[in-house]
């Protein structure tokens, strides 16, 4: 099983009952991602052509005539932006991203105007909204959905690729992408995120980013992962499995301050405490779990702060003038970031290396 086509021979109960890397394999087609869904998806070649591509997007936009260039190569397309669960960057990001190649978004934000009150299946809806778009951008709150979608539109007349904005506390995978990014450019000259401490810190149950990145932390060799959280929301077993299996060095613990001053970088999240059930957020107090100027004093002088945002009081704002705080470049990275991504999705990459090339001869 190894492109999209096998996907459209198997019903849902049997792909359901796949292993992770089989169902990430269902997705792709020549050996690149037909559908954006989750980060099981990746390799390192994508991980670096996907980074090569941003940069070199960013630095033909950096003309007026290589914007207006980028501003036709695909305006013969149409992007829908189905957001039905809360979202700023990623959703501002993706529309930016739209615009810079010239796609035409629509958007559907709030299912209360939408045919689904009228009782409408979410699954009817987005096969009406396949029949006007060209790619469906997807954030939703239930874990798995873009993958339903992915699965029902691929055995449909108008299999349009799906990306996964989000899907409940699972997956993040355009974030985990944009927050690789943001590590390369970081460590850049002082030989790539190989070989780096890398900590991840506050609610590592229900925080999808920080799962969707801990995969692709694999592909870095020599890494070493510390994973930050309070008792009861520390990284799941499905994470530390798939570590586990590619040998990378990881610890777990509760205490930030005992390994702040050894780190290169540090990944800031949020307590998701809308996921709460029996309040397992309660007891939890952020200052622990907190980047705060008093703290910045211990850390190395070339670490990077980064956080997917929002944040609450997890980083003080006293540090964002910090020249370690990264986490307004990591915004403006995830939207070149997305255009790469929508340049591979519809296959125009290559395009893009040509007028890189020409540029820069
Ligand atoms: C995050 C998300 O929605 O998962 N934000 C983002 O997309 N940049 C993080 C969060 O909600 O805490």
């Amino acid at each position: 099983m190894n492109d999209a086509k096998s996907l459209a021979a198997i019903d849902w109960l049997e792909y359901q009952q796949l292993g992770e890397s089989e169902r990430a394999k269902c997705f792709q087609q020549d050996g690149n991602p037909s559908h954006l869904l989750m980060s099981q998806q990746f390799d390192r070649s994508f991980l670096d052509r996907v980074c090569d591509l941003a940069t070199r997007t960013r630095s033909i936009a950096k003309t007026r005539g290589g914007m207006i260039w980028l501003q036709d190569l695909m305006a013969e397309k149409r992007a829908m932006l189905y957001f039905v669960q809360p979202s700023t960057r990623t959703f501002l990001s993706f529309l930016a991203a739209c615009e810079i190649l010239g796609i035409k978004p629509g958007e559907v934000r709030d299912t209360s105007t939408s045919s689904e009150l009228k009782g409408e299946s979410q699954e009817d809806t987005v096969r009406t909204i396949s029949s006007y778009f060209d790619v469906i951008i997807m954030r939703h709150p239930t874990g798995g959905f873009a993958e339903r979608i992915a699965w029902m539109l691929t055995r449909s007349d108008r299999p349009i690729p799906v990306i996964n904005a989000g899907s409940g506390s699972d997956q993040h995978p355009t974030q985990a992408l944009l927050d690789v990014y943001t590590l390369q450019r970081s460590f850049e000259t002082r030989g790539g995120i190989e070989g780096k401490r890398i900590a991840f810190v506050g609610d590592l149950a229900r925080g999808r980013t920080v799962r969707s990145l801990a995969y692709l932390m694999r592909y870095y060799p020599r890494v070493h992962l510390h994973f930050i959280a309070p008792e009861g929301l520390q990284i799941g077993q499905d994470i530390l499995d798939s570590l586990n299996a590619s040998a990378v060095a990881y610890t777990l613990g509760n205490d930030l301050s005992g390994i702040l001053s050894e780190i290169d970088a540090v990944y800031m999240t949020r307590i998701q405490d809308e996921w709460d059930t029996a309040g397992e957020s309660s007891s939890v107090d952020v200052l622990d779990y907190a980047i705060t100027p008093e703290r910045l004093l211990v850390m190395k002088e070339d670490a990077v702060i980064m956080h997917p945002l929002p944040r609450r009081g997890e980083i003080s704002p006293a540090v964002d003038a910090d020249p370690r705080a990264m986490y307004w470049r990591q915004v403006r990275n995830g939207m070149w970031v997305r255009v790469a991504l929508l340049l591979l999705v519809f296959e125009r990459d290559r395009e893009v290396d040509r007028y890189f090339n020409d540029l820069t001869r």
